[in-house]
């Protein structure tokens, strides 16, 4: 079977899911501000942007490796957070999701979340989409009403009081409510929560859709995946003779085909020749796609053999964040907005993603959770006993010093 050139297709695989979200946003979606109008293009243009940075920085880290995740919803996931941060720490955030903040406003880019999240979560009998946001509180920590009221109307966040004291507890309940929504798509996002945690936003995504042609299970065979020059997996490849989307990219070496699902939405597997993938990551751009997008033309393919994967991955994202500019929130964080004073401070960014890809559609799923700690806390205390020090061993109920000592050397007998 001639599978030769689909080697390097599965390590851009998931951009197609986050590509595909970005682009469901209607045209017509307008959001008002007092002098300037933003539509949901601008929104979109800015989460491409993202997205491709935030590739280049994943593949960098995992040479070789699949990577996986959903853009969208790390996107989300941050501007929610960027609701309770102020000042430097606010500019960071927005720029670092590519926002150009002399073109768009602090308000307009929570409405076009708010937009967004409408605008996904419409009803289709095609399609299966969901998007939402939670957020879990350790029990005494106090929100600003503000922020709990922005977190309803623009991001739909439900607030889940928890105790972070009991970390098993509240481990498992984020995980199950996260194995919940994604219809158990991701089903530990969690192996362990620090118990300094105060608070934890989540956005999930869970997506399933078919294919407009459907492949033939009988059709499927094993078949040689080269994942380089000189190793070859099995992999169980699909096959299908169709008319679709497809183009020819001489310049960049690379060849595009584009597969509908019955909603009409769309995946598009990008295929470099061989030993390209290194030169095409590198000028991945919005306006690559966008090009790439209006290039596409029916064609019909008599063979095409895609293999049909299951791929699933975990990522912290903290040190990638900083690397794209989004420091301060893990450091020096200002997110006086969500409590009133500014002792929050981000310990963890964590995404989890996994996409199924079969004879019958796509099903994927993930999530972004930003974990925060109150900063009084996280600062370690460290006192060393390395050298000479008293002692003295009290007892409470009688207030007498059962023991007192000096230890000079703990080693002499
Ligand atoms: C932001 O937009 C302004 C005005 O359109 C433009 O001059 C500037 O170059 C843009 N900045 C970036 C970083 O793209
Ligand atoms: C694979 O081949 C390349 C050259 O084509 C060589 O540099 C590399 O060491 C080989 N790797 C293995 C595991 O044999
Ligand atoms: C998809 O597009 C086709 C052709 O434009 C149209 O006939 C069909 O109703 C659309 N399906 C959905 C679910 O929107
Ligand atoms: C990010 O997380 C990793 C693993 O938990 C940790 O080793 C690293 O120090 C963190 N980096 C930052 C910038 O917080």
């Amino acid at each position: 079977m001639r599978a030769e050139r689909l080697s390097p297709l599965l390590a851009l695989g998931l951009l197609v899911a986050g590509i595909r979200s970005v682009h469901c946003l209607p045209e017509n979606v307008v959001v008002k501000d007092r002098h300037r109008r933003v539509d949901g293009h601008t929104l979109a243009s800015s989460n491409t942007d993202f997205a491709f940075s935030l590739y280049k920085q994943l593949a960098l880290k995992n040479p070789n490796k699949n990577v996986m995740f959903s853009p969208l919803s790390v996107s989300m996931a941050l501007a929610f957070l960027s609701l309770g941060a102020r000042g430097p720490t606010l500019t960071e955030i927005l720029e670092g999701l590519k926002f150009n903040l002399t073109e768009i406003q602090e308000t307009q880019i929570h409405q076009g979340f708010q937009h967004l999240l409408q605008a996904l979560n419409r009803p289709s009998n095609q399609l299966q989409l969901s998007v939402g946001n939670a957020m879990f509180v350790q029990e005494e920590l106090k929100l600003l009403d503000k922020f709990i009221e922005d977190a309803r109307v623009l991001y739909s966040s439900e607030a889940f009081p928890t105790n972070f004291g009991d970390p098993e507890a509240a481990k498992s309940l984020i995980n199950d409510y996260v194995k919940k929504k994604t219809q158990g798509k991701i089903e530990e996002l969690f192996k362990d929560l620090s118990p300094r945690t105060v608070l934890v936003l989540v956005n999930y995504i869970y997506f399933k859709a078919q294919w407009k042609t459907r492949f033939d299970p009988k059709h499927t065979e094993q078949a040689e995946f080269h994942v380089s020059d000189n190793k070859t997996v099995e992999v169980p490849m699909m096959t299908l003779d169709l008319e679709t989307p497809y183009f020819r990219d001489e310049e960049l070496g690379c060849t595009l085909v584009e597969l509908t699902y019955t909603s009409n939405d769309s995946a598009l597997f990008i295929l470099p020749d061989k030993g390209k993938m290194q030169d095409l990551e590198a000028k991945l751009t919005p306006e690559m796609l966008t090009r790439w997008r209006n290039s596409l033309q029916p064609r019909r393919i008599h063979e095409l053999y895609l293999p049909k994967f299951s791929i699933k991955s975990n990522y912290e994202l903290n040190d990638t964040l900083s690397q794209m500019g989004i420091k301060k929130i893990f450091t020096d964080a200002d997110l006086s907005g969500i409590t009133g004073t500014a002792d929050l401070v981000v310990s963890q960014v964590v995404h989890g993603a996994a996409l199924d890809v079969d004879e019958e559609g796509t099903e994927g799923a993930a999530v972004t959770a930003v974990v925060m700690a109150t900063s009084s806390l996280l600062h370690t205390l460290t006192v060393s006993f390395n050298r000479p020090f008293l002692l003295s061993i009290f007892c409470k109920e009688t207030q007498s010093i059962i023991f007192l000592g000096k230890v000079t050397n703990p080693k002499e007998a």
